[in-house]
C-alpha cells in the first residue's frame, strides 16, 4: 500500500498540505460553481444525482444521521436533500474552507430561511476538518464525500476517522475522479492536463488550483489500491462503480455491523 495523501505544491508535511488545500479552496470559492460546470460540461450534476440515488434507501429514512464531508459549495448536499422526506433530520454538511462552506450554506435552507416551509428538508453547515470530526463515535448512518477525499492530507487517517463516526452497519460513499484507461484515457489526459488548467486560468485568478487538480487525480490511488486501503481500514463490502467511462467513480463501503 503506497497511498498517503494530497501533496499540493510547496507542502512539506501533512499540516502544510492541509493548509495549502484550504487556502486554495478559499481562493477559488467565488468562481468554483461556474468553473465546475464549465469544465465538466454539467456532467457533475449527473454524478451527484447518481451518488444520491445509490443511497436512496438511507436518505428516505427521516431519522438517518447523514454527513456530507468536504461539501464545498454544497451541490452534493443539495442532491442528497432532494431525496430526504419532509420533516427529516437535517443533513450535516462539513468543510474546512469557510469561503466554500459559506456559499453552500446559502443553498441549504432551514427553519426561517426564505419562503421554505418549516418541514422542508435542510442541511446544517459545519466548519470542520475531515481528519478531526467534532462528532461522536458511532453516530452516523451515512457519510458521503464528493471530490473532496482526494484532497485529504492522509487518506488512511480520513478512512479511519469516517469509520470512527459511522455506526456499525453505516455506509460510506466517496465520489472521486479517476483516470480511464485506453484511447479515451489518453484523450482525457490531454484535456485534463492541458485544456482544463488553461480554462481554469482564464476564469479564475487562482490559476495554480487548476494545475493541482490533474496532478492530484494522477497521484490518487487507482481503484484496486483504494479498495485495498478501505478493506485494510476495516470496511466491508468495498466496491467501485465507474461513472462516465471511468472519468469518475463511486467507492462504497460499509462499517461492519458487529464490531
Ligand atoms: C473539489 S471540492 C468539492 C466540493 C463539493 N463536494 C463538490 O462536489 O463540488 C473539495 C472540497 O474539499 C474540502 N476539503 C479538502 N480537505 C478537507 C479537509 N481535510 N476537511 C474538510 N474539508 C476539506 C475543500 O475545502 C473543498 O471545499
Amino acid at each position: 500500500m503506497t497511498a498517503t495523501g494530497a501533496k499540493p505544491p510547496g507542502a512539506t508535511d501533512e499540516a502544510s498540505a492541509a493548509e495549502a488545500v484550504r487556502e486554495m479552496f478559499d481562493a477559488i470559492a467565488p468562481r468554483y460553481d461556474l468553473l465546475n460546470h464549465v469544465l465538466s460540461a454539467n456532467v457533475d450534476r449527473l454524478w451527484w444525482r447518481r451518488t444520491a440515488r445509490r443511497f436512496r434507501a438511507t436518505l428516505a429514512n427521516p431519522d438517518a444521521a447523514i454527513l456530507d464531508i468536504c461539501c464545498g459549495t454544497g451541490d452534493m448536499t443539495m442532491a442528497l436533500l432532494k431525496r430526504r422526506p419532509r420533516g427529516a433530520r437535517p443533513i450535516l454538511a462539513a468543510d474546512f474552507s469557510r469561503a466554500m462552506l459559506s456559499r453552500g450554506a446559502k443553498k441549504f435552507g432551514g427553519p426561517g430561511v426564505g419562503a421554505r416551509k418549516a418541514d422542508q428538508p435542510y442541511a446544517v453547515p459545519l466548519e470542520a476538518d475531515a481528519l478531526h470530526l467534532p462528532l461522536r463515535s458511532e453516530s452516523l448512518d451515512l457519510i458521503v464525500s464528493a471530490f473532496g477525499f482526494r484532497n485529504l492530507a492522509n487518506y488512511e487517517a480520513g478512512l479511519r476517522e469516517f469509520h470512527r463516526v459511522l455506526k456499525p452497519g453505516g455506509q460510506l460513499g466517496i465520489l472521486e475522479f479517476s483516470e480511464p484507461s485506453g484511447l479515451l484515457g489518453k484523450v482525457y489526459a490531454l484535456y485534463f492536463r492541458c485544456v482544463l488548467p488553461a480554462i481554469g486560468r482564464a476564469i479564475c485568478a487562482a490559476s495554480g488550483a487548476y494545475s493541482y487538480l490533474p496532478a492530484s487525480v494522477g497521484s490518487f490511488p487507482p481503484p484496486p489500491e483504494m479498495l485495498g486501503l478501505m478493506r485494510a481500514t476495516g470496511y466491508e463490502q468495498c466496491a467501485w462503480q465507474p461513472y462516465t467511462f471511468g472519468i469518475a467513480g463511486l467507492y462504497t463501503a460499509t462499517r461492519a455491523a458487529v464490531a
